[in-house]
Order: C-alpha cells, then structure tokens, then sequence
C-alpha cells in the first residue's frame, strides 16, 4: 500500500522553533515517500479567542512557512481545511461516536481550557473529534507531529475503530502517529518543564521563525541554564532538564546526536555553548525566514498553490465521506 501523509499546522500566530523540529522539517523529508496533504488548520484555530481581521493572512503565513521549509507545492498538496466542507460533516457524523469521557481526558483541552472548564467551548472540547475527521477522510497511514499530539491520534484511531467495529467493516484505515527526530518536545527557554509553545506568554520563552540575528542571539544568551557547565554525559544531561533542551535543540538543528554535541561542548561553559547554538538557529531559519518573506510579498501565487491543493482534497475527500455516509445507512445516490 502507498502511503498517504496527512498533517496540519493551526494559523494561531508565528511559527516557533519547536514546530519546525518537531513537525516541518520532517514533513520535508517525507515528500518522497508517498503522497502528502499539509494542511492549514484554520478550523482548529477559531476554538480560542482569535482575530478574524487577521486569520487569512496568519492562514497564507502558515502556507508560506511551509514553502519556505521545503515543502514542494509540485509535490505536495498544501490545502486550507475550512475550504473543504467535508472536514465538518465527517466531523458530525464521528461526532456520534466519540466519548465525552474519553474527550475529558485530552490533555490538551485541560491546558486550554484552564481553571473554568465549564465555560469552555464545545469547539474546545470537540477538537479532537474534527482532528480524527481531518485524518479519517482522507485515509491517512501517517501523521506526522510533535509529540504533544500523540494522544489525539490515539483517539483518532480509537474513534475510526469505533466506526469500523459498529458497521462491521474495514473501511477506515488506522492512523499512524509518525513522531520522528530528536526534537520530538522542544522546551521553552525561560523552563525546562514546559513546552515551548505560540500561546506561553513570554516570547522569550520561545524562538519563532520571524525572529531576526539579533532577538536570536538575545534569546538563546538568557535562554534559563543552571550554574554547572555544559553536561558532560546523558545520564548528566538527562538529570537537567534546561540543559537537555539546548542540547537537543542543538542536535536536531545540526542532525547530530546528543552523544557528539556531548562530545564537543561537555565540561564548557554555557556562554559558548549559547553562542553556538544561536549561530545554527540564525543559519537554519534566516533562508526560510528570507524566503517566507519573499513568498509573502506576492499573495496571489500562494492562494493559486492553495486552490490548487484544495482541489486535490476535495477530490479525495469527496468520495470518503460518501462512501462512509453510505455504509452508516445514510440516503446517497
Ligand atoms: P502550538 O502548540 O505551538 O500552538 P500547534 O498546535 O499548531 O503549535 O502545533 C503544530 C505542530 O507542531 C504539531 O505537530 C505539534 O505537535 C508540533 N509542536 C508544537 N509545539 C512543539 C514543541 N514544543 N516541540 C515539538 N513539536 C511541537
Ligand atoms: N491539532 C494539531 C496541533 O495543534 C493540528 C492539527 C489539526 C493536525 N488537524 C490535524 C495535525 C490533523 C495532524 C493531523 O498541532
């Protein structure tokens, strides 16, 4: 069976670091292996607070970051989510077959809706839900993520089980979590227990890929360590959770493992260590910054790149949720 890749990014704000090592930069990689759909998930981004003067620009910004990455629009599809309805009629209908208990365990909806969960919306609550929608229509075998969408995949495959067991079919395929590289968690940079994420507060907690030389430097140099030099083994590192970021951080960007940037920094100081660091991140995201930029400046090539991938998934689509519809018993010519 060819493989077929599905993923998405929400159009919430810029992209950081942390999506780029734990999500881009291996979408790039995947492009040869079967056939790939990267998603601007514009749907998920209106279940928090959001700017509706703003949400189509963020939608052709995250287009562009994917360009800018690597992403082959003559090989991949780049496609926007809410410009194909099938995602929120697929979504009703696993709706019907998706636990309320099994949705208050997400932990990312604790996250998000913090202290008052009664007040949360059902957009919040049901996120998953339109999730597993968005990789059952198209019967992805792959997902690619960090690794804090793990556990909506499992309910993505739970729920397509779900499907197949009550119908007594094969029709949906499994998804697979594809949760690759050593930066699978990048931390933010003001604590080693967080993740560095687009809603934390501080921007410095976190290095997006608008940042310029500069604010890079600025960042990685306040970046939280503790007071011992850089570690000088795994079983060291992994005792310091501030300095098994920068490390790991280091690692992916240079695709080395954590043992050779061991190898080459243990038992230094933190100051060259940093500086380094800062060094790579400039050299990796200046170009995809650089290009972004240039991508942007012409709007009218990035919503052709779009409609053209919308096409694609409508034709996918199209004929899954029929077929689904049809096998729940649902009237269908
Ligand atoms: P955020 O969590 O910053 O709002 P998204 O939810 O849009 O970002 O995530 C987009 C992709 O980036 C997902 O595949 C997610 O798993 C990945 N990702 C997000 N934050 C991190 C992180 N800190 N480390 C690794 N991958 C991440
Ligand atoms: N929920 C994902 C995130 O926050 C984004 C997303 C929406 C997604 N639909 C998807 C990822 C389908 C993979 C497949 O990162």
């Amino acid at each position: 069976m060819t493989k077929r890749i599905l993923s998405g990014m929400q159009p919430t704000s810029h992209l950081h670091l942390g999506n780029y090592l734990g999500a881009l930069k291996n979408w790039v990689g995947l492009q040869d292996e079967g056939e790939c759909l990267y998603m601007v998930a514009d749907l998920h981004a209106i279940t928090m607070p959001y700017d509706q003067d703003t949400l189509k620009q963020a939608t052709r910004e995250i287009a562009a970051a994917y360009i800018a990455a690597g992403v082959d629009p003559d090989k991949a599809s780049l496609f926007v989510q809410s410009s194909v309805a099938e995602h929120s009629q697929l979504m009703w209908l696993l709706a019907t077959m998706s636990q309320m208990g099994k949705l208050e365990r997400m932990t990312q909806f604790k996250d998000k809706a913090g202290k008052d969960a009664e007040r949360a919306g059902l957009g919040l609550f049901s996120y998953p839900v339109l999730m597993a929608a968005d990789v059952l229509l198209y019967q992805a075998t792959d997902v690619p993520v960090g690794d804090d969408q793990k556990q909506h995949l499992e309910l993505a495959r739970d729920i397509a089980s779900t499907f197949n067991h009550r119908y007594d079919t094969e029709f949906f395929t499994l998804p697979e979590p594809m949760i690759k590289g050593g930066a699978t968690r990048v931390m933010s940079l003001r604590d080693g227990t967080q993740k560095m994420s687009k809603s934390a507060e501080s921007d410095m907690s976190r290095i997006n890929l608008t940042d310029d030389a500069d604010l890079i430097v600025k960042k990685f140099k306040k970046a939280k360590t503790d007071p011992h030099p850089v570690p000088d083994s795994i079983d060291n590192m992994n005792e310091r959770p501030e300095a098994k970021n920068l490390i790991t951080i280091y690692a992916a960007l240079a695709d080395r493992s954590a043992e050779q940037v061991i190898a080459e920094f243990g038992g230094k100081g933190f100051g060259d260590f940093k500086k380094a660091l800062a060094e790579l991140s400039i050299a990796t995201l200046a170009p995809i910054t650089e290009r972004m930029n240039a991508l942007l400046a012409n709007p009218a090539e990035i919503d052709a790149i779009l409609e053209k991938g919308n096409a694609r998934a409508r034709e996918i689509a199209g004929p899954v949720l029929k077929d689904a519809m049809k096998i729940m018993g649902f009237w269908q010519k």
